[in-house]
Protein backbone atom coordinates (compact mmCIF):
# COMPACT_ATOMS: atom_id res chain seq x y z
CA UNK A 1 0.00 0.00 0.00
CA UNK A 2 1.93 3.37 -0.86
CA UNK A 3 -1.22 5.16 1.05
CA UNK A 4 -0.79 5.58 4.92
CA UNK A 5 -1.94 2.78 6.78
CA UNK A 6 -4.67 3.48 9.67
CA UNK A 7 -6.23 1.16 12.02
CA UNK A 8 -9.22 1.23 13.75
CA UNK A 9 -9.60 -1.05 16.26
CA UNK A 10 -13.41 -1.27 17.84
CA UNK A 11 -16.06 -1.51 14.80
CA UNK A 12 -19.03 -0.05 16.82
CA UNK A 13 -20.28 3.36 16.46
CA UNK A 14 -17.44 5.57 17.13
CA UNK A 15 -14.82 2.69 15.16
CA UNK A 16 -16.87 2.71 12.26
CA UNK A 17 -17.98 6.20 11.81
CA UNK A 18 -14.25 7.20 12.28
CA UNK A 19 -13.32 4.53 9.54
CA UNK A 20 -15.79 6.56 7.46
CA UNK A 21 -14.61 9.78 7.67
CA UNK A 22 -10.93 9.13 7.21
CA UNK A 23 -12.07 6.84 3.82
CA UNK A 24 -14.28 9.63 2.84
CA UNK A 25 -11.59 12.42 2.98
CA UNK A 26 -8.87 10.05 1.99
CA UNK A 27 -6.78 10.51 4.86
CA UNK A 28 -5.58 7.03 3.73
CA UNK A 29 -6.57 3.15 3.70
CA UNK A 30 -8.07 1.57 6.80
CA UNK A 31 -8.30 -1.58 8.23
CA UNK A 32 -10.97 -2.19 10.91
CA UNK A 33 -10.57 -4.82 13.60
CA UNK A 34 -12.99 -6.40 15.77
CA UNK A 35 -13.78 -9.90 17.26
CA UNK A 36 -16.94 -9.92 16.71
CA UNK A 37 -17.41 -12.54 13.84
CA UNK A 38 -18.04 -11.35 10.16
CA UNK A 39 -19.02 -7.48 11.22
CA UNK A 40 -16.12 -5.45 10.55
CA UNK A 41 -16.00 -6.95 7.29
CA UNK A 42 -19.61 -6.27 6.17
CA UNK A 43 -19.23 -2.90 7.54
CA UNK A 44 -15.62 -2.07 5.71
CA UNK A 45 -17.23 -3.57 2.76
CA UNK A 46 -20.12 -1.65 2.97
CA UNK A 47 -18.17 1.63 3.17
CA UNK A 48 -16.13 0.56 -0.09
CA UNK A 49 -18.86 -0.06 -1.46
CA UNK A 50 -19.62 4.13 -1.37
CA UNK A 51 -16.79 4.76 -2.92
CA UNK A 52 -18.04 5.21 -6.39
CA UNK A 53 -20.54 7.27 -5.08
CA UNK A 54 -18.74 9.75 -2.93
CA UNK A 55 -15.73 9.38 -5.30
CA UNK A 56 -12.41 7.93 -3.19
CA UNK A 57 -10.20 5.36 -3.56
CA UNK A 58 -9.62 4.99 -0.39
CA UNK A 59 -9.24 1.01 0.55
CA UNK A 60 -11.01 -0.30 3.41
CA UNK A 61 -10.91 -3.92 4.77
CA UNK A 62 -12.31 -5.49 7.93
CA UNK A 63 -11.32 -8.34 10.02
CA UNK A 64 -11.05 -9.82 13.32
CA UNK A 65 -7.00 -10.68 13.79
CA UNK A 66 -4.11 -8.25 13.09
CA UNK A 67 -2.05 -9.89 11.02
CA UNK A 68 -3.48 -7.22 7.88
CA UNK A 69 -2.79 -4.21 10.26
CA UNK A 70 0.90 -5.02 10.08
CA UNK A 71 2.61 -1.83 10.19
CA UNK A 72 0.25 0.69 10.48
CA UNK A 73 0.90 4.30 10.31
CA UNK A 74 -1.56 5.16 13.39
CA UNK A 75 -3.62 2.67 15.27
CA UNK A 76 -7.00 4.01 16.37
CA UNK A 77 -8.35 2.36 19.79
CA UNK A 78 -12.38 2.63 20.52
CA UNK A 79 -12.66 -0.70 21.87
CA UNK A 80 -14.73 -1.07 25.24
CA UNK A 81 -18.49 -1.00 26.50
CA UNK A 82 -19.86 2.83 26.66
CA UNK A 83 -21.27 4.32 29.16
CA UNK A 84 -25.60 3.97 29.86
CA UNK A 85 -27.62 6.69 31.64
CA UNK A 86 -26.54 7.10 34.69
CA UNK A 87 -22.89 6.06 34.83
CA UNK A 88 -19.88 8.20 34.39
CA UNK A 89 -17.11 7.54 32.31
CA UNK A 90 -14.87 6.27 35.51
CA UNK A 91 -17.44 3.42 35.80
CA UNK A 92 -15.60 1.81 32.65
CA UNK A 93 -12.36 1.49 33.97
CA UNK A 94 -11.92 -1.93 35.51
CA UNK A 95 -13.74 -4.03 31.80
CA UNK A 96 -12.01 -1.52 29.34
CA UNK A 97 -8.24 -1.38 31.33
CA UNK A 98 -8.72 -5.30 30.17
CA UNK A 99 -9.80 -4.73 26.70
CA UNK A 100 -7.74 -1.81 25.83
CA UNK A 101 -4.33 -3.54 27.12
CA UNK A 102 -4.84 -6.66 24.71
CA UNK A 103 -5.50 -4.81 22.04
CA UNK A 104 -2.43 -2.93 22.44
CA UNK A 105 -0.27 -6.20 23.05
CA UNK A 106 -1.48 -6.95 19.06
CA UNK A 107 -1.31 -3.61 18.28
CA UNK A 108 2.86 -3.16 19.66
CA UNK A 109 3.55 -6.93 17.99
CA UNK A 110 2.51 -6.12 14.29
CA UNK A 111 3.51 -2.10 14.12
CA UNK A 112 5.78 -1.26 17.07
CA UNK A 113 6.23 2.13 15.09
CA UNK A 114 2.98 3.06 14.72
CA UNK A 115 1.29 5.71 16.87
CA UNK A 116 -1.36 5.32 18.76
CA UNK A 117 -4.70 7.26 19.37
CA UNK A 118 -6.79 6.35 22.19
CA UNK A 119 -10.21 7.15 22.49
CA UNK A 120 -11.86 4.47 24.90
CA UNK A 121 -13.19 5.59 27.95
CA UNK A 122 -12.55 6.63 30.51
CA UNK A 123 -9.93 8.32 28.27
CA UNK A 124 -7.34 9.76 30.37
CA UNK A 125 -6.79 6.27 32.02
CA UNK A 126 -6.92 4.10 29.08
CA UNK A 127 -4.55 6.09 27.79
CA UNK A 128 -1.86 5.72 30.27
CA UNK A 129 -3.09 2.06 30.26
CA UNK A 130 -1.96 2.07 26.37
CA UNK A 131 0.94 3.87 27.68
CA UNK A 132 1.77 1.38 30.80
CA UNK A 133 1.39 -1.78 27.67
CA UNK A 134 3.36 -0.72 25.15
CA UNK A 135 5.88 1.54 26.42
CA UNK A 136 6.30 3.17 23.11
CA UNK A 137 7.93 7.01 23.47
CA UNK A 138 5.24 9.60 24.80
CA UNK A 139 5.29 11.60 21.59
CA UNK A 140 3.19 8.05 19.70
CA UNK A 141 0.86 7.78 22.46
CA UNK A 142 -2.05 10.49 22.00
CA UNK A 143 -5.55 10.46 24.12
CA UNK A 144 -8.69 11.91 21.91
CA UNK A 145 -10.86 14.38 24.08
CA UNK A 146 -10.18 18.09 24.08
CA UNK A 147 -10.41 18.18 20.01
CA UNK A 148 -14.12 16.90 21.04
CA UNK A 149 -15.01 18.86 24.10
CA UNK A 150 -13.70 21.87 22.91
CA UNK A 151 -15.97 21.38 19.61
CA UNK A 152 -18.80 20.93 21.90
CA UNK A 153 -17.81 24.27 23.37
CA UNK A 154 -17.78 26.02 20.17
CA UNK A 155 -20.74 24.76 18.62
CA UNK A 156 -22.53 25.82 21.95
CA UNK A 157 -21.01 29.57 21.36
CA UNK A 158 -22.21 29.81 17.92
CA UNK A 159 -25.28 28.76 18.42
CA UNK A 160 -25.27 31.32 21.73
CA UNK A 161 -23.98 34.32 18.83
CA UNK A 162 -25.44 33.03 15.98
CA UNK A 163 -22.94 33.18 14.33
CA UNK A 164 -20.45 30.44 11.66
CA UNK A 165 -18.70 27.87 14.11
CA UNK A 166 -14.94 28.75 12.10
CA UNK A 167 -15.05 31.93 13.79
CA UNK A 168 -15.18 30.48 17.57
CA UNK A 169 -11.81 29.12 18.33
CA UNK A 170 -12.40 27.29 21.97
CA UNK A 171 -9.97 26.20 24.50
CA UNK A 172 -10.28 23.08 26.94
CA UNK A 173 -7.80 22.23 29.18
CA UNK A 174 -7.77 18.98 31.50
CA UNK A 175 -8.85 15.25 32.06
CA UNK A 176 -12.01 14.24 29.78
CA UNK A 177 -13.93 13.90 32.78
CA UNK A 178 -16.73 15.88 34.99
CA UNK A 179 -13.96 18.23 36.45
CA UNK A 180 -12.60 19.00 32.45
CA UNK A 181 -12.00 22.68 32.13
CA UNK A 182 -12.93 24.91 29.26
CA UNK A 183 -11.21 28.13 29.81
CA UNK A 184 -13.37 31.06 28.58
CA UNK A 185 -10.29 33.32 29.06
CA UNK A 186 -8.78 31.85 26.22
CA UNK A 187 -11.70 31.59 24.19
CA UNK A 188 -11.89 33.80 21.06
CA UNK A 189 -14.70 34.59 18.51
CA UNK A 190 -13.26 36.10 15.57
CA UNK A 191 -10.20 36.90 17.86
CA UNK A 192 -12.46 38.55 20.75
CA UNK A 193 -12.45 37.01 24.10
CA UNK A 194 -15.46 35.30 24.49
CA UNK A 195 -16.11 36.69 27.98
CA UNK A 196 -16.80 40.06 26.34
CA UNK A 197 -19.62 38.86 24.00
CA UNK A 198 -21.55 36.40 26.90
CA UNK A 199 -22.76 37.64 30.37
CA UNK A 200 -20.80 35.41 32.70
CA UNK A 201 -23.70 33.74 33.75
CA UNK A 202 -24.71 32.23 30.16
CA UNK A 203 -21.18 31.22 29.83
CA UNK A 204 -20.79 28.86 32.86
CA UNK A 205 -24.25 27.62 32.24
CA UNK A 206 -22.49 26.65 28.08
CA UNK A 207 -19.59 25.59 30.15
CA UNK A 208 -21.48 23.57 32.38
CA UNK A 209 -23.13 21.77 29.35
CA UNK A 210 -19.76 21.30 27.85
CA UNK A 211 -18.26 19.28 30.91
CA UNK A 212 -21.53 17.46 30.40
CA UNK A 213 -21.49 17.33 26.95
CA UNK A 214 -21.21 13.41 26.85
CA UNK A 215 -23.67 12.38 29.53
CA UNK A 216 -26.22 14.84 27.18
CA UNK A 217 -26.10 12.78 24.52
CA UNK A 218 -25.90 9.10 26.63
CA UNK A 219 -28.99 10.76 28.19
CA UNK A 220 -30.96 10.86 24.52
CA UNK A 221 -29.15 7.97 22.89
CA UNK A 222 -30.56 5.62 25.65
CA UNK A 223 -28.17 2.63 24.26
CA UNK A 224 -24.63 3.83 23.80
CA UNK A 225 -22.88 7.16 24.00
CA UNK A 226 -21.75 9.91 21.41
CA UNK A 227 -20.00 8.66 17.85
CA UNK A 228 -20.28 11.64 15.50
CA UNK A 229 -18.58 14.31 16.75
CA UNK A 230 -16.11 12.33 18.46
CA UNK A 231 -15.15 10.27 14.75
CA UNK A 232 -15.01 13.68 13.60
CA UNK A 233 -11.92 14.43 16.21
CA UNK A 234 -10.01 11.41 15.68
CA UNK A 235 -10.45 12.48 11.99
CA UNK A 236 -8.84 15.90 12.13
CA UNK A 237 -6.27 14.48 14.92
CA UNK A 238 -5.18 11.74 12.19
CA UNK A 239 -5.24 14.42 9.70
CA UNK A 240 -2.62 16.69 11.56
CA UNK A 241 -0.33 13.92 11.51
CA UNK A 242 -0.44 12.24 8.44
CA UNK A 243 -0.09 15.41 6.62
CA UNK A 244 2.30 16.95 9.02
CA UNK A 245 -0.03 19.99 9.64
CA UNK A 246 1.70 20.96 13.01
CA UNK A 247 -1.81 21.34 14.15
CA UNK A 248 -2.22 23.07 17.40
CA UNK A 249 -5.05 20.87 19.37
CA UNK A 250 -5.93 20.19 22.68
CA UNK A 251 -5.25 15.90 23.59
CA UNK A 252 -4.46 13.92 26.30
CA UNK A 253 -0.68 13.88 26.86
CA UNK A 254 1.81 12.43 29.17
CA UNK A 255 2.66 15.18 31.32
CA UNK A 256 6.31 15.42 32.39
CA UNK A 257 6.41 18.43 34.41
CA UNK A 258 4.64 20.43 32.42
CA UNK A 259 1.45 22.27 34.31
CA UNK A 260 3.03 20.67 36.87
CA UNK A 261 1.76 17.65 36.14
CA UNK A 262 3.98 14.26 36.43
CA UNK A 263 2.85 11.17 35.17
CA UNK A 264 -0.03 11.44 33.79
CA UNK A 265 -1.90 11.85 30.71
CA UNK A 266 -4.04 15.01 30.51
CA UNK A 267 -5.37 17.22 28.02
CA UNK A 268 -3.07 20.43 27.09
CA UNK A 269 -2.60 22.24 24.38
CA UNK A 270 -0.09 19.94 21.66
CA UNK A 271 1.17 20.64 18.10
CA UNK A 272 0.51 17.36 16.55
CA UNK A 273 2.69 16.59 12.77
CA UNK A 274 4.36 13.42 11.39
CA UNK A 275 5.98 12.57 14.49
CA UNK A 276 2.81 12.53 16.54
CA UNK A 277 2.92 14.86 19.66
CA UNK A 278 5.79 17.62 18.81
CA UNK A 279 5.36 19.88 21.34
CA UNK A 280 3.45 20.24 24.71
CA UNK A 281 2.45 24.26 24.88
CA UNK A 282 2.86 25.71 28.08
CA UNK A 283 0.51 28.65 28.95
CA UNK A 284 0.07 31.33 31.64
CA UNK A 285 -2.66 29.76 33.87
CA UNK A 286 -4.56 32.16 36.70
CA UNK A 287 -5.17 30.78 40.01
CA UNK A 288 -8.69 29.87 39.00
CA UNK A 289 -7.24 27.97 36.11
CA UNK A 290 -4.43 26.56 37.46
CA UNK A 291 -6.31 24.99 40.59
CA UNK A 292 -9.39 23.54 38.34
CA UNK A 293 -6.34 21.65 36.23
CA UNK A 294 -5.03 20.21 39.59
CA UNK A 295 -8.42 19.38 40.40
CA UNK A 296 -8.58 17.57 37.17
CA UNK A 297 -5.18 15.95 37.41
CA UNK A 298 -5.84 14.92 40.94
CA UNK A 299 -8.94 12.89 39.21
CA UNK A 300 -6.61 11.20 36.68
CA UNK A 301 -4.56 10.17 38.97
CA UNK A 302 -7.01 8.51 41.33
CA UNK A 303 -7.54 6.17 38.13
CA UNK A 304 -4.71 5.67 37.36
CA UNK A 305 -3.57 4.10 40.36
CA UNK A 306 -6.51 2.11 40.16
CA UNK A 307 -5.09 1.06 36.39
CA UNK A 308 -1.65 0.46 38.68
CA UNK A 309 -3.68 -1.93 40.92
CA UNK A 310 -5.11 -3.91 38.11
CA UNK A 311 -2.11 -4.08 35.58
C1 LIG B 1 -18.36 11.61 25.12
C2 LIG B 1 -17.94 10.25 25.56
C3 LIG B 1 -17.84 9.33 24.41
O1 LIG B 1 -17.79 12.58 25.60
O2 LIG B 1 -16.78 10.31 26.29
O3 LIG B 1 -19.28 11.69 24.32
Amino acid sequence: MSRKKITVVGAGNVGATTAQRLIEKEIGDVVLVDIVQDMPQGKALDILESGPIYDYDSRIIGTNGYEETKNSDIAVITSGIPRKPGMSRDDLLKVNAGIVKSVIENIVKTSPNTILIVVSNPLDAMTYVAHKVSRFPKHRIIGMAGVLDAARFSAFIAMELNVSVENVNAFVLGGHGDTMVPSTRYTTVAGVPVEELIPKARLEAIVKRTRDGGAEIVNLLKTGSAFYAPSAAVMEMVEAILKDKKKILPCAALCEGEYGINGLFVGVPVKLGAKGIEQIFEIKLNAEESAALKRSADAVKTLCEQVDKLL
